[in-house]
């Protein structure tokens, strides 16, 4: 057996491909007779639909056009509950809000048609902040605007405020966040009664796509087949929002008889798919003398948009991280998702826990500042270790070590020294320097009982040549999944990467290996290729037909004789649970999740004060997610994510008016660029975790989550401004450093 395939940076799979553009997205596929097809929306947030107009100078009758009278089985997009529907028809509830569908095959003539269909829509109030939907100004979704609430206790918080020396209280608010793939959303489709329906698209999930056109349709399972194309970025925009695309392609091409292709453009894929959830968090906090924390009360609440979507999983992962990687006696995390007219917002990587991570690391600093403690200091006194519990009943069983981590990070951004150097210079400086950091962990796969109700699937066939064929639902999308699936399977195979195939995603080719979402496909997904791996490893050398020992050659020449013997040699593998991984969903407790990724994240920055601009000059960021399969594409992971935190902390600002985004466009919604984002050093401490297939945990979201409080926290100590809330565009710090000089 060769071990030399994990923990080597081979190359990516899909790489060449890529690079030289001869990868097929979504839009370079094109049929004969192909239609194009768009999306009318609605003009306002709320309100009744009174009227469709179809507007002078336009052919009309060369047009498909599809309401939601045409919609053959349930006018709903199935994900948790199914609220929302595909195409409105009496009320609209979001300013986005799909109405119409028009499809013709010339694309020019068809925006046209689209800006002279006029939605005439009796308005009705709406409801636009946290605020305001919590205060029931307007009940716009269910009985009391609520999509889902959690309460999270250990101990007993009410009795710890009494013995503490000092309590520290704090507010936090996030923004939206747009995902900013590359390659905006897509789909196309050919559907009809007879041959039922594909589609070929940009996503992330293929079996949530299929689920949604089995509803839609009201068709058989077997007659939907969902085909994953080269996918140009996700970061969980791509999780639900493909499934409202290909219905609506899907539809236009069961009314039309033709293939449709809907293709976003930039400003409407902004404007209307998924964002990052907005959040406002307060912490109240008791501390003693030693630094001890001995409660924590956290009341944490995030925007969901008009429908439910996925709101209630971003909430879980955000409600579970609230508490961070520490040990206190006494907690309380009550949270809330609610609803607003603004377009559902739903998955971005880290998946809510960015947020409640944001607000936890800022709140400590300054409950280290309030206690007179140096902020790592205070961390030092609380961090979680082996044996103990966190928040929701967990008992560690990983070898945490989070001062070890700290120290790493300390050590390679010369923490200490420049901390102290930093205050003594800035006060004759206009430009302001700082340093900061955050500690934190992320739980890799889902929640709970999560995957265990997934029980995911992956198979694995071997050709009479001897290459292997991966079979999972789990798509690639930049994150490296073909890549480390074939290190995962050559190491357990003892044969090369160049071996094993990748067989893209078709839920009429693939087994359902759940979603690719929730950093679980490594791990989890993973690990069942591994399994499947050794199974056929072992049909093999049971059956004699190889020898330990065994090269490339000789394995091809057994899998020729063993296909020759006994037909196809396949082997298939289904998730089992660890039976000692206990959840319980009532109460909110147990094990939340298998493992966790842990980190410190150390980041530098300048402030001009003069202009209140913000540069972040250094980034150090130390994890420990196992072993490392593939260290490139794991430090490539740490480096995206770190500079969608950047983007986070310091540019992406979402500007709203009634529910609408305002600023749809990449000249005046700023994301970072590469003037903008450091070096990233990115080290990764390795303690192979038992369960994780070669040892490896997750890691894909994990750098979002701890890398925009570092920030803030290096601007508070640049500054002594109390950053709250982040995007910190200069607006936003102008007016903290006001407060600060008043
Ligand atoms: N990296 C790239 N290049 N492109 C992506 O779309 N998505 C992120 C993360 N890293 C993403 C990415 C998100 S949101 C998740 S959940 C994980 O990758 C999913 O992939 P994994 O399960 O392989 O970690
Ligand atoms: Mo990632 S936000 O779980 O797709």
């Amino acid at each position: 057996m060769t071990t030399h395939i994990i923990g080597q940076s081979v190359q990516r799979k899909e790489g060449r491909e890529k690079v030289t553009g001869s990868a097929h997205y979504v839009d370079d596929l094109t049929f004969p007779h192909m239609l194009h097809g768009v999306t009318v929306r609605s003009s306002i947030a709320r309100g009744r639909i009174r009227g469709i107009h179809f507007g002078e100078g336009i052919p009309w009758d060369e047009f498909t056009i599809v309401t939601a009278a045409d919609i053959p089985g349930q006018n709903r997009v199935a994900l948790i509950i199914d609220d929302q529907p595909c195409l409105a028809d009496t009320i609209v509830n979001h300013p986005e809000e799909p109405i119409l569908l028009l499809a013709h095959p010339d694309k020019y003539l068809l925006e046209k048609a689209r800006r002279a269909v006029q939605i005439e829509i009796e308005p009705l109030p709406g409801v636009f902040t946290i605020e305001e939907s919590l205060a029931k100004k307007e009940i716009i979704w269910g009985a009391d605007n609520i999509f889902k609430s959690f309460l999270i206790e250990k101990g007993n918080v009410d009795a710890a405020w009494a013995s503490a020396d000092f309590v520290v209280e704090g507010e936090y608010e996030t923004g939206a966040q747009e995902q900013l793939y590359i390659e905006p959303q897509g789909m196309i489709a050919l559907a009809s009664k007879a041959e039922g329906v594909t589609v070929w698209g940009s996503l992330q999930c293929p079996y949530y796509v299929h689920k949604a056109l089995v509803q839609l349709f009201g068709l058989p399972k077997e007659k939907i087949r969902v085909v994953q194309t080269e996918t140009g970025g996700g970061f969980g925009g791509k999780e639900e929002y493909p499934s409202m695309i290909a219905c609506h392609a899907a539809l236009l091409a069961w009314k039309s008889g033709e293939r449709v292709k809907i293709i976003y453009d930039r400003a409407e894929d902004m404007a209307a798919t998924t964002k990052r959830h907005p959040s406002r968090t307060r912490h109240r906090t008791a501390v003693n003398r030693d630094g001890k924390i001995l409660a924590m009360e956290v009341d944490f609440a995030i925007d969901g948009g008009a429908y439910l979507t996925l709101s209630p999983v971003v909430l879980s992962r955000g409600t579970i991280h609230a508490a961070g990687p520490y040990n206190c006696p006494n907690v309380r995390i009550r949270s809330r998702a609610v609803a607003t007219n603004a377009p559902p917002h739903g998955a971005f990587r880290g998946f809510g826990a960015p947020q409640s991570v944001f607000a936890l690391e800022r709140h400590l600093d300054r409950v280290a500042e309030a206690g007179g403690l140096a902020p790592d200091e205070l961390r030092r006194r609380n961090f979680i270790h082996e044996g103990e519990k966190l928040a929701f009943g967990q008992i560690v069983r990983e070898k945490v070590d989070m001062e070890r981590l700290m120290q790493r990070a300390f050590e390679l951004s010369d923490y200490s020294a420049k901390r102290a150097r930093f205050k003594a210079e800035n006060a004759n400086h206009g430009i302001k320097k700082g340093i900061g950091f955050a500690a934190f962990f992320h739980g890799a796969g889902f929640t709970g009982s999560g995957e265990e109700y997934l029980a995911s699937e992956a198979a694995l066939e071997a050709t009479p040549e001897g290459r292997i064929r991966v079979m999972a639902g789990s798509t690639e999308m930049g994150q490296g999944t073909n890549t480390v699936f074939a290190q995962i399977a050559a190491e357990a195979l003892g044969l090369d990467c160049e071996q094993i195939d990748i067989v893209q995603p078709d839920t009429a080719n693939v087994p359902n290996s759940g979603p690719t979402v929730a950093s679980r496909t490594t791990m989890i997904v993973g690990g069942l290729v591994e399994s499947a791996a050794r199974q056929i490893r072992e049909l093999l050398l049971t059956s004699s037909f190889l020898k330990p020992g065994y090269g490339a050659q000789s394995f091809a020449d057994a899998c020729g004789r063993y296909i020759e013997k006994f037909g196809p040699l396949k082997s298939f593998v289904k998730y089992e649970h660890p039976r000692d991984l206990h959840w319980d969903d009532e109460k909110y407790q147990g094990d939340a999740y298998g493992a966790y990724g842990w980190a410190v994240y150390v980041a530098e920055v300048s402030v001009d004060t003069r202009t209140a601009e913000i540069h972040v000059d250094d980034f150090v960021a130390v994890q420990e997610v196992g072993k490392v399969i593939n260290p490139i594409l794991a430090a490539g992971q740490v480096e995206g994510g770190v500079a969608q935190g950047i983007g986070l902390a310091l540019y992406e600002n979402v500007v709203w008016h009634e529910g609408r985004m305002v600023n749809g466009q990449m000249t005046n919604y700023i994301m970072p660029t590469s003037m903008d984002v450091p070096t990233i050093r990115a080290v990764f401490e390795e303690i192979p975790y038992g369960r994780g297939p070669a040892g490896a945990k997750g890691i894909g979201e994990l750098p979002l989550d701890g890398t925009a409080p570092a920030i803030a926290n290096a601007i508070a100590h640049a500054t002594g401004a109390d950053i709250t809330r982040v995007p910190v565009t200069p607006e936003v710090l102008f007016e903290m450093l006001e407060q600060v000089h008043a």
